[in-house]
């Protein structure tokens, strides 16, 4: 327990990179005390799978592959044996999608920083609140901007931000920065820490980055459980 899941009705919003850079940071921090993380890979393009079959993926991160017919049931025995369990999905509505967020304790939904996007992620948002109602359950849900700049935030974003907040939807104080390091996790395997800073650049900025993300997840886990979560 818990579980985190990533949605969002847009292809390339950022969900296996939120996915992977979560249970790589959550891994990291509970390496030394054993704490067991999961990651159930549920997408059929199956990249977050992909990434953890590269040499360096932590030694307590479980992997699970799973489909719309083993999702439930994965979920029900990764929440038995790991302390944080994070679910990958695909860019499309689906039963997978229906069925993970049914289990959430937190959805994330990925958005990067132009109008389209925010419209995309709106949609996923309407997908919730009808999940929401057929499962007669509070699903808290969050807004994760992805690839933002790093040096400035630009007024676009601000603006849809905006939106977003005025609309009651919650939104990540932290985005996911745009950063090679990121990428070249994906190529490389491992955590961004690791990576060799003579081959890529950015890493302390990006392990940072990624550190907020995973500290600002568990804060708002922290709220969910204890019931003082409005979103
Ligand atoms: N913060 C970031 N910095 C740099 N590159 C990023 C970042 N986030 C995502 N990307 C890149 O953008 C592309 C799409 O990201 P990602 O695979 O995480 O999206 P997705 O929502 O999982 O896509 P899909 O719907 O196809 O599964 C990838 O090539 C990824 O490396
Ligand atoms: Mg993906």
């Amino acid at each position: 327990m818990p579980t985190v899941v990533m949605a969002s009705s847009k292809g390339g919003a950022g969900k296996t990179t939120a996915a992977i850079t979560l249970a790589s940071e959550l891994s990291r921090q509970g390496e030394e005390k054993d704490v067991k993380v999961a990651l159930i890979d549920a997408d059929p393009n199956k990249h977050g799978a992909k990434w953890a079959k590269k040499p360096g993926c932590p030694g307590n991160l479980n992997v699970y592959e799973s489909d719309e017919e083993t999702i439930i049931d994965d979920i029900e025995k990764a929440e038995d044996e790991n302390a944080f369990v994070i679910v990958d999905l695909e860019g499309t509505a689906s039963i997978a999608v229906a069925n993970a967020v049914s289990r959430a304790d937190l959805v994330i939904i990925p958005c990067q920083g132009s109008q389209d996007d925010a419209d995309e992620a709106v949609k996923t948002i309407k997908l919730l609140r009808q999940q929401s109602k057929a499962f007669r359950r509070k699903i808290a849900y969050s807004v994760l901007f992805t690839r933002t700049s790093a040096a400035i935030v630009p007024r676009t974003l601000k603006f849809i931000v905006s939106q977003f907040k005025d609309a009651g939807v919650d939104v990540f104080n932290v985005s996911l920065i745009e950063k090679d390091a990121y990428k070249a996790v994906r190529s490389y395997g491992g955590i961004v820490n690791n990576l060799d800073p003579k081959e890529v650049s950015g890493i302390e900025v990006t392990a940072s980055n990624a550190k907020a993300y995973a500290e600002e997840v568990k804060r708002k886990l922290k709220e969910i459980m204890s019931g003082d979560s409005d979103g």
